[in-house]
């Protein structure tokens, strides 16, 4: 700015009135120039100096600034002093804290050295109680395998407890049942009876609950008999004895069928198992007549038939299957494939009422009753009729269509009735009436006791020769069991007359 004011005093100084008048002399124009310069000189020092003045204001602000700052300083460094031994105090603090820090620390070391020592050790038990863990979650699983075993077995044992409970009960009831075994309501699937008029075969059981009085000697002989006649007969042995069989079929033959699984009980089991079985295949041919057409069939048995009973009637008792073991022989003689094999079906009973026997009755049309004459043996018979075909249960859970086709009177002294004799058999006749309702055919037939023709038929295969008189008895019985026959089932000479 200085130079500013030096360059004014030269231009008003005599020097510069000098050359400006030198200058002045030399030309008008630059005369103009130095008035332009002049007030342009003017302009900008005012303006220099408001620019001086604002910052002259701001150097003062400043310095203002700044001494309020100083202000500030001193307050904080007042509060600070006032603050210094509060701060030495917790610097104190703080040392004491370290110095408790470094012995805590030095008490430490020799458990640091312990646990370094130990912690083989321990690496060592983590690495066991790892192994301990496992073991310990292998066993709990186990327990809980266990346990849930436990509940099942649990489970099983309550079924078992209620089976053996129901058992029980069965039991009980079975005891009741005093072995009235057709008083007992059928099981389900019984099959249906089909009455004969639906059917072209007749079933017969040949029955007397008395032993001994030819039940299984008239059925051998009037099968043969009505073979003959030009019926294809087929005969089942039920009896546990096997008689029928004896007579019937060769030792050896008797053999090779218990070996091929081929008697009766065989077929017993397998149905009441309820294998699909064809009784018919369980049949063996005894003998054929080609003149007349007739053949006669034997489904035989042997003692075994004893424990196939047993398993039988346990397994009716107890329930264990759904079939009704009582139903097994209706429901194979039933079937219409039978008929188209056979035209009779003879059933040799045993002398007591056991299952098979309840199977022969609830397949049957008829009953053929053999009796002896002789009053302990006559009475036996309305026994019978009354036990089955007059008893409301036995009609009901069983066989409602069961008839009486006669009773034969066998082993008499002779051909004829001595008087005693035809006392019994007319007693007999009035006994049966009483009990069955009605009057029960007896034959006019008598077979009298023919020992050496009966033996010598037992121990001959095949048919007796048809001149004997035994084989002309039974001839004649079976064309009287014929005529008692509805038309339908008739082959033989009533057939065609
Ligand atoms: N008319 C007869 N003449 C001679 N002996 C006979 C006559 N009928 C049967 N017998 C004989 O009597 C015995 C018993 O006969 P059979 O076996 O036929 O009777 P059953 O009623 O079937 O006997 P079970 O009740 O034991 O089955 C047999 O030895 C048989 O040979
Ligand atoms: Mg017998």
């Amino acid at each position: 700015m200085e130079w500013l004011s030096d360059l004014g005093v030269f231009f008003t100084s005599s020097a510069w009135k000098m050359v400006a008048a030198v200058i002045a002399a030399g030309g008008g124009l630059i005369g103009l120039g130095v008035t332009i310069g002049r007030w342009w000189s003017k302009g900008e020092r005012t303006n220099l100096e408001q620019k001086i003045g604002i910052l002259d204001g701001q150097v003062k602000q400043l310095q203002l600034d700044h001494q309020a700052e100083k202000g500030a300083n001193a307050q904080l460094q007042l509060v600070l002093a006032a603050k210094e031994p509060e701060v030495s105090a917790l610097k104190h603090q703080v040392a004491e804290a370290d110095k408790r820090l470094a012995l805590a620390k030095q008490r430490l070391v020799p458990y640091y050295h312990a646990y370094l020592k130990l912690k083989p050790e321990r690496d060592e038990l983590k690495k066991g109680l790892g192994a301990e863990k496992d073991l310990v979650a292998k066993l709990t699983g186990d327990v809980g395998e266990a346990g849930k075993r436990l509940v099942e077995l649990e489970r099983t044992l309550d079924q078992r407890q209620a089976d053996l409970n129901r058992t029980d009960r069965r039991i009980q009831k079975a005891l009741r049942l005093e072995g009235n075994l057709w008083a007992a309501r059928a099981l389900q699937k019984v099959p249906k009876f089909r009455p004969l008029g639906q059917r072209k075969h007749a079933v017969v059981s040949v029955m007397n609950l008395k032993g001994g009085v030819g039940k299984t000697t008239v059925t051998a002989h009037l099968g043969f008999a009505l073979a003959r006649r030009g019926y294809r007969v087929l005969l089942l042995d039920l009896d546990l004895q096997g008689s029928l069989t004896q007579i019937l079929l060769p030792f050896d033959k008797q053999r090779q069928l218990a070996a091929d699984g081929s008697l009766l009980q065989h077929f017993l089991s397998a149905a009441s198992a309820d294998k699909t079985r064809k009784l018919a295949d369980y049949a063996q041919e005894v003998c054929s007549f080609d003149d007349s057409g007739g053949q006669l069939d034997l489904v035989a048995t042997s003692d075994n038939l004893a424990y196939a009973e047993l398993s039988l009637t346990l397994g009716w008792l107890l329930r264990t299957g759904e079939r009704d073991n009582r139903f097994l022989i209706r429901k194979a003689l039933q079937l219409m494939s039978v008929g188209a094999r056979y035209d009779l079906v003879l059933l040799d009973c045993p002398p007591l009422v056991n299952i098979s026997c309840i199977n022969a009755l609830a397949a049957s049309d008829y009953l053929l009753v053999p009796v002896t004459l002789g009053q302990r043996s006559i009475d036996r018979v309305p026994v019978l009729l009354k036990r089955f075909l007059k008893n409301e249960l036995f009609r009901k859970h069983i066989n409602h269509d069961l008839r009486v086709l006669g009773v034969v009177a066998n082993r008499t002294y002779r051909e004829e009735l001595t008087g005693g004799e035809r006392a019994d058999w007319r007693q007999l006749g009035g006994w049966c009436k009483d009990a069955y309702g009605e009057a029960v055919k007896q034959f006019d037939t008598v077979i009298p006791q023919m020992l050496k023709d009966v033996r010598d038929a037992e121990t001959l295969a095949g048919a007796p020769d048809p001149k004997s008189k035994l084989a002309q008895l039974f001839a004649a019985l079976a064309a009287e069991v014929e005529r008692e026959l509805p038309s339908e089932c008739r082959r033989g000479a009533a057939a065609l007359s």
